[in-house]
């Protein structure tokens, strides 16, 4: 368990909520019902809240009434915040919090409006990639605009024999910029990223197949948004076995679809899973709060 996981804090001897919690039907995922993260989470409820991650993967917390300072003080009880590199999608006096959305407000996108366009680990471009990640709804399109999460657990137990020889024990490369600049949403959302923000984001090496650290279980660590190659294998191979492990991991058994409702808090673990923005109609205005939580180096 991590520092910030075992530190005492202030709000440990509050009185205990009752909240259910409630799997989802799906591959992964469960509901937290009942629970007000407006009001202080004691020890006990937060030990409950943080099995109930690494059970689960993804969890929907309900009908959250809450602040972006209180968002950011729940997140920093899992661990140290990251800033994101597009500084210009900040919440201003709050840069723990990228703001997700396809607003264009006086001909200026107040947030990054195709985050997770392609299936991606948050901030797997990193040497510190994310433990996990926190999603806010703020204001939701009437049609589409649901984010899919698939299971890398499952993903990694389902790849075959042959191709498991072929990869274990190698690392792949992931990079920010790769696809950076690619289209898919209607927009212009990518802003030309500045020699500071380049050096932020150089590329880096990962194991392929990664222990998580609390679990100790084995996951698929590559995605199409951010690995661009398998370290040591021809590029063509590469190419090939990337495409493999891609589509393995998508399977629609190791997907769950999250479908928002006003004030849903969405709290993933980016070491079990890979997620994407499904997208909505460009009209429909779609916003969201996202704090990302440090996480270790992986191994
Ligand atoms: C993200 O990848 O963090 C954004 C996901 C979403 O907007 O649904």
């Amino acid at each position: 368990m991590s520092a910030a996981l075992s530190a005492l804090s202030s709000t440990d001897s509050a009185p205990p909520q009752h909240f259910e919690i409630r799997p989802f039907s799906e591959a992964v995922g469960a509901e937290i019902l009942g629970l007000d993260l407006s009001q202080a989470v004691n020890a006990e409820d937060f030990q409950r809240i943080h099995r109930a991650h690494l059970d689960h993967h993804v969890l929907v917390f309900r009908d959250q009434r809450i602040t972006p300072e209180q968002q950011i003080a729940f997140s920093r009880r899992f661990g140290e915040l990251q800033i994101h590199v597009l500084k210009q999608f900040l919440l201003e006096n709050h840069p723990e919090i990228l703001i997700v959305s396809n607003i264009v407000e006086e001909g200026r996108n107040i947030g990054l409006g195709d985050a997770g366009k392609f299936w991606h680990s948050d901030l797997s471009y990193k040497a510190l990639p994310s433990l996990g990640s926190m999603l806010h709804a703020q204001e939701l399109p009437s049609e589409g605009g649901d984010t899919l999460f698939a299971d890398m657990h499952k993903a990694w137990e389902g790849v075959p024999a042959a191709l498991r020889e072929v990869v274990q024990g190698r690392s792949a490369a992931h990079s920010y910029t790769a696809r950076y600049a690619e289209t898919k949403f209607e927009g212009n959302w990518r802003p030309t990223l500045t020699a500071e923000q380049l050096a932020q984001v150089v590329e880096v090496i990962h194991p392929v197949v990664r222990t998580h650290p609390e679990t100790g279980r084995a996951a698929l660590f590559v995605s199409e948004g951010f690995t661009t190659r398998i370290v040591g294998l021809p590029e063509d191979e590469s190419r090939d076995v990337l495409q493999q492990l891609y589509a393995l991991s998508v399977l629609p058994t190791n997907v769950y679809r999250h479908r928002w409702q006003a004030h849903d808090l969405v709290f993933w673990d980016n070491r079990s899973l890979i997620h994407l923005a499904a997208g909505c109609p460009a009209h429909l205005r779609r916003k969201l709060y996202r704090t990302t939580i440090q996480g270790d180096a992986p191994f």
